[in-house]
């Protein structure tokens, strides 16, 4: 592929822009400043740098973030700034045919929810993710306002009703890790799910954070507010 159409897929700009960056040295590959846009490359395995920056060959983008409190899922924030603010401009910008430019989350989290977010521009594998059939496994660590009782865990076990839906929903999985605090397994993604839940068994969250979606675990090395690309493990630890 011509180096300037690997920028362009990319996300570096339109065509003409991508063009610009190789003519004016700001592209190196293998060591070496490419100036010729239509210079070729074989983009299997294939890593380039941009303004000291190195970047490699993505298909398709897969990446999660630390989503820190006070931060909004939506392109269009209405109170606090978008998580793809916390992206760089390529991983924004990735041109995209029919739909939303750049990576989209893989479903949302409230503005005060902190954790695991994963990020794409493969539709499909959103759809995979979010699908309700695939019951993938979400775990999120709960804080609660009051003391957890042995009844409340009982309850989200078996299932409660939430007021949109008469069909009870039931935490996968649930234990007590403090005295205020749960970990609460869930399949579903309801709109403040486990908000709701643990509301509904008379308690209230005070604090929620994603710590794990399927097999992957939010690394612990991974400071809020950062991302990584997701790889070849990560993606089969989703897919387990
Ligand atoms: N459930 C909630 O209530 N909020 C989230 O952000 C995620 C799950």
């Amino acid at each position: 592929m011509q180096l300037q159409d690997i920028l362009f897929t990319q996300g570096f700009g339109t065509r003409r822009i991508c063009a610009g960056l190789i003519q004016q040295g700001h592209v190196q590959v293998r060591g070496g400043l490419v100036t010729d846009p239509a210079a070729e490359f074989d983009t299997g395995g294939l890593r380039f740098v941009v303004d000291g920056v190195e970047w490699p060959f993505q298909d398709r983008a897969y990446l999660m973030l630390h989503k820190p409190a006070g931060t909004e899922c939506s392109r269009k924030p209405s109170a606090y700034p978008s998580v793809y603010t916390l992206l760089p401009a390529p991983l924004r910008q990735r041109p995209q045919k029919g739909s939303a430019p750049g990576v989209q989350a893989v479903g949302r989290l409230d503005q005060d929810t902190t954790g695991l977010l994963l990020l794409t521009d493969d539709g499909q594998f959103i759809h995979r993710m979010n699908s309700p059939r695939r019951h993938v496994p979400k775990v999120y660590e709960v804080t609660t306002r009051h003391p957890v009782g042995a009844s409340q865990i009982e309850r989200l076990l078996a299932g409660v009703v939430l007021e949109d839906d008469p069909q009870p929903v039931r935490a996968a999985a649930c234990e007590a890790t403090g005295e205020c605090r749960l970990r609460l397994t869930l399949t579903g993604g309801k709109y403040h799910q486990v908000k709701r839940m643990v509301a509904a068994v008379g308690n209230r969250v005070e604090a929620l954070h994603r710590s794990r979606i399927g097999g992957l675990v939010l690394p612990p090395d991974l400071a809020p507010g950062h991302w990584r690309w997701l790889a070849a493990a990560d993606l089969a630890a989703l897919a387990a």
